[in-house]
Parts: C-alpha cells; sequence; structure tokens
C-alpha cells in the first residue's frame, strides 16, 4: 500500500476485468472515473485492464476507448468471446496469469460486471468453474455487481445463493451508487459528529419525516428496461431505503463497514410489514401523461419509445411507512419518487412538532410552518434549518427563516464523481459503502407487498402532468392538518 496524501491508501497491484466492457455502463461511467482516479493517482501502480465482451477488438483499440488511462503507462487487453462459453474464461485466465508476469498485478483481481443482470449468476458461475474465484494467500479477488439485484425477494435470493456457491461474502461488492454521493454519506457526519441534531432526532421530538427522489428526466431511451422494473425496483427498493436507513438507523459502533451495515439491517428489519389490505392508504401509484418540463413539451410515459401503450408501470410512488421501535414509534415516514417531476432533487425533511404552548395570539405567527431540517442530497448540496424569527419593528410577529449551509461554499475540493468513489473503494477492499447481502433481502422484504400488489393490478394508477409534483392523490397519504401536503424542495 502507498499513501495518498489525504491519508487514503492505494493498492499497490491489481487487475480490473471489466465484463461487458463494450456496453454503455463501461463507456459512459467506468472508463471516465477510472481515467479521473489515474489524474489523481489513485490507482494502483502496476495496474491493467482487461476488457471482455463478444465484439472482436484489438488491445490497442480497447486501449483508445481510455486513452488518458493508457497515456500513463495502464495495460489493456482484451479478451473477445461469449460468457456461454468456457473458452473465453480460459483465454481470461491466460491473460491475467501473464499479467501477473508481465506487469506486476500480483494475482489481484478485481472483477467487474458490467454486464445485463441476466449474465450475473453465469459469469460468476463460469469464475468459479476456472478456480478464479478463490483468494491464493495475500491476494485478493472481488466481484463488483451492480443493481438489479433481482426481480423480487425470491429471485434476489437465488441470485445470492448463485454468487454464494462461489464467492464468500466479502468478496462481493454491491454497488448503490446513491451511498458513493458525499451528500449521503454526510447524513453519518451530521447525524453522529454533532450534538445538536441528535438529541432531537426521535419521536419526542419529530411530527414525520418526507424523503423525496425527484428526477426531472422521464425514461428516455430506457423504455424497454424501465418497463419491467418501474420506480418500486428502481428507486425504492434500493437507493430510497438506503438513504432512509442512514436517515433513521442507530449510531454504529464505529464507521467500519460491518459496523454500519448492521445497524442499516437492523432498521430495514423494524419498517412495520405492509399489510395487503392497508395498501391503498399507503401506497399511491402514479405515471406521467403529457406536459411541459423546463419549458419544452414532453410526451406522456405510454408514447415514449419501447413502452407499451396501454402500460401500467409506475413512474411515481409514494409510500407511508412506519418504523417500530423505540425511536421512531408513532413517527410516519413518507417517501416518494418519480420521473417528470417539477425538477431533479433528492432531499430528506425532518419535520419537527409543533411547540407544545405557543404564548403568541395566531395573528402574531405569519405562517406555522413546523420547525424542518432539510439535508439536500443533490443538487445545489448543503443543509437547511427552518424556525420562526420575529419580524422586526411591532406589533409582536413570527415567520419562518432559514439557516442555509451550501457545500459549494463551504469547501474548495471538488467532491469524487460517485463511481470513481466506488473503484476506488473496492480496489481498497472497503466495503462501507456497498451493500451486504441481508440488506437487499431485507429491503425486497419491505417492497414485495406493493411489487405483488402492483401485478395483481390491485391498486389504482393515478395519472400526473409531466413537470407536476406529482398526482394530487399523493398529498391525501399524509393527511393531517398540519402535514396535508409535501414540502415543495
Ligand atoms: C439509477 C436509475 O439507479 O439511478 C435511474 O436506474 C435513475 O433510472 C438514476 O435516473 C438516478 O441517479 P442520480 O445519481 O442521477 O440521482
Amino acid at each position: 500500500m502507498t499513501e495518498r496524501s489525504d491519508g487514503a491508501h492505494v493498492a499497490l497491484s491489481g487487475a480490473l476485468v471489466v465484463f461487458g466492457a463494450t456496453g454503455d455502463l463501461a463507456g459512459r461511467k467506468l472508463y471516465p472515473a477510472l481515467t479521473r482516479l489515474a489524474e489523481r493517482n489513485q490507482i494502483p501502480k502496476r495496474f491493467a485492464v482487461i476488457g471482455v465482451a463478444r465484439t472482436e477488438m484489438s488491445d490497442e483499440d480497447f486501449a483508445a476507448r481510455a486513452p488518458g488511462l493508457a497515456a500513463r503507462g495502464v495495460s489493456f487487453h482484451y479478451v473477445a468471446g461469449s460468457f456461454d462459453d468456457e473458452d473465453t474464461f480460459v483465454r481470461l485466465k491466460e491473460t491475467l496469469d501473464a499479467c501477473d508476469v508481465k506487469h506486476g498485478t500480483a494475482g489481484n483481481r478485481l472483477y467487474y460486471l458490467a454486464t445485463v443482470p441476466s449474465a450475473f449468476a453465469k459469469v460468476a458461475r463460469a469464475l468459479g468453474a476456472e478456480g478464479m474465484a478463490e483468494e491464493p494467500p495475500g491476494t485478493f479477488r472481488r466481484l463488483v455487481i451492480e443493481k438489479p439485484f433481482g426481480h423480487d425477494l425470491a429471485t434476489a435470493q437465488e441470485l445470492d445463493d448463485e454468487l454464494h456457491a462461489v464467492f464468500q461474502e466479502h468478496q462481493i461488492f454491491r454497488i448503490d451508487h446513491y451511498l458513493a454521493k458525499e451528500t449521503v454519506q454526510n447524513i453519518l457526519a451530521l447525524r453522529f459528529a454533532n450534538a445538536i441534531f441528535e438529541p432531537l432526532w426521535n419521536r419526542r421530538y419529530v411530527d414525520h419525516v418526507e424523503l423525496t427522489v425527484a428526477e426531472s428526466l422521464g425514461v428516455g431511451h430506457r423504455g424497454t428496461f424501465y418497463e419491467q422494473a418501474g420506480a418500486l425496483r428502481d428507486i425504492v427498493q434500493n437507493h430510497l431505503l438506503q438513504v432512509l436507513a442512514l436517515t433513521a438507523m442507530e449510531p454504529p459502533a464505529s464507521f467500519a463497514a460491518d459496523a454500519v451495515r448492521d445497524e442499516k439491517v437492523k432498521l430495514l428489519r423494524s419498517i412495520r410489514p405492509l399489510q395487503p389490505w392497508d395498501l391503498p392508504q399507503l401506497v399511491v401509484r402514479g405515471e406521467y401523461s403529457a406536459g411541459v418540463v423546463d419549458g419544452e413539451p414532453v410526451p406522456g410515459y405510454r408514447d415514449e419509445e419501447g413502452v407499451s401503450p396501454d402500460s401500467t408501470t409506475e413512474t411515481f410512488l409514494a409510500l407511508r411507512l412506519e418504523i417500530d421501535n423505540w425511536r421512531w414509534a408513532g413517527v410516519p415516514f413518507f417517501v416518494r419518487t418519480g420521473k417528470r417531476l417539477a425538477r431533479r432533487v433528492t432531499e430528506v425533511a425532518v419535520r419537527y412538532k409543533q411547540v407544545p404552548f405557543l404564548p403568541l395570539p395566531k395573528s402574531a405567527v405569519d405562517s406555522i410552518e413546523p420547525n424542518t431540517t432539510v439535508l439536500r442530497i443533490q443538487p445545489d448540496e448543503g443543509i437547511e434549518v427552518s424556525f420562526g424569527a420575529k419580524v422586526p419593528g411591532s406589533p409582536f410577529r413570527v415567520r419562518t427563516v432559514d439557516l442555509d449551509f451550501s457545500y459549494q461554499e463551504a469547501f474548495d475540493e471538488d467532491p469524487p464523481e460517485a463511481y470513481e468513489r466506488v473503484i476506488f473503494d473496492a480496489l481498497q477492499g472497503d466495503a462501507t459503502l456497498f451493500l451486504r447481502s441481508d440488506e437487499v433481502l431485507q429491503s425486497w422484504r419491505v417492497v414485495m407487498p406493493i411489487v405483488e400488489a402492483f401485478e395483481h393490478n390491485a391498486l389504482p394508477l393515478c395519472f400526473y402532468e409531466a413537470g407536476s409534483w406529482g398526482p394530487p392523490e399523493a398529498d391525501a397519504l399524509l393527511g393531517h392538518e398540519d402535514k396535508d401536503h409535501w414540502r415543495t424542495p
């Protein structure tokens, strides 16, 4: 290991094997992230990148996909072949062994599955069959894999069994790119490195919590994929429940990977199981119709490329969750996500209870917005605290004002992009920002009743205009005189 100026260690040697090397994810995210890591001297000194995909290509043509890296002396190799063909893996093994000899990659391998999900188990099995998953003493063999982790609880469990038949849990790095966002990690800093928030972070002071992951984009060219996913599988089961877990979990014993993951799993387990007969009161399913976003007219979901003209896939989902533990009993968590909403914003808003007694006439209070702590995750990353302040002059009046912290203004450093962090951490073997198997399965447990209700079309589909904040029915979820509408981010 060598030490970087900020104290993080860079692995000395290793090979990165990219399965699906010619695909969209590799081209759009992996190679640019690797190039930026190289610019910051955050790749191993002795490093090789080996691409595996079906297309025939020379090593030089493969290297040309990441020009910045090749220029820094990283060696590039390409293995053309099908994942169904044993010979592909035999040739990959030969290439890797040759890299150990020629480039000093020392038997360390990071296998990155940038493939279609149907290939995940197949590639893992083939690696196992060639003896490429076992870790000889003093080396690492790690598998990086991205969602979807299954299509439901049963298939997630199957995939897990397949991976565990070959790799041990400590070798499997499941990406949720939301965890690699600096502001998501800042939830931990805010909660556990400060004395002023945590004492209020419970049922005594919090009335409810609103969590929003809103996107202004539609499904773009991913209509065919999205038809199978919907907002529940695409965002709620993973990104949204992860943000919820970090917001609501108990303090971990340390920031070590398993200490944090233990607390997240405990929280996910405490989410009250959704009962099918309660779902109409707890879930709002929406789909966008044509509208205007950022001044531009946009088509409805059913008119998007690859989408069935009578599709009932949800592009919006709002739900009310309860957490059955001492900290949160009786505090509803309202979560919502959607495509083609008014703007792109991800935030957590903790809404506090009203004061027990207000020693002022109602006329002295301009608006009775509850005190709120907002964790702005993106864009415009920061933290906002709103409270009542006296309006200057007389008579005595109170109005809501904000304290606003902006990341951009407070820090000069550019945070690493999520994929840079993911690759760097996987090379170091730091699993803190990756999902453990039990987290994935617990998240599926939470959403399964909704999956089943959607399969049976047991919940109404509410339409909303593209560019709005979702179907009006979502407000009804909050249904309480102090909280009858969502905070507008
Ligand atoms: C992905 C989803 O996991 O997250 C996409 O598949 C979504 O549909 C994306 O757009 C959102 O990520 P971000 O980082 O832009 O908030």
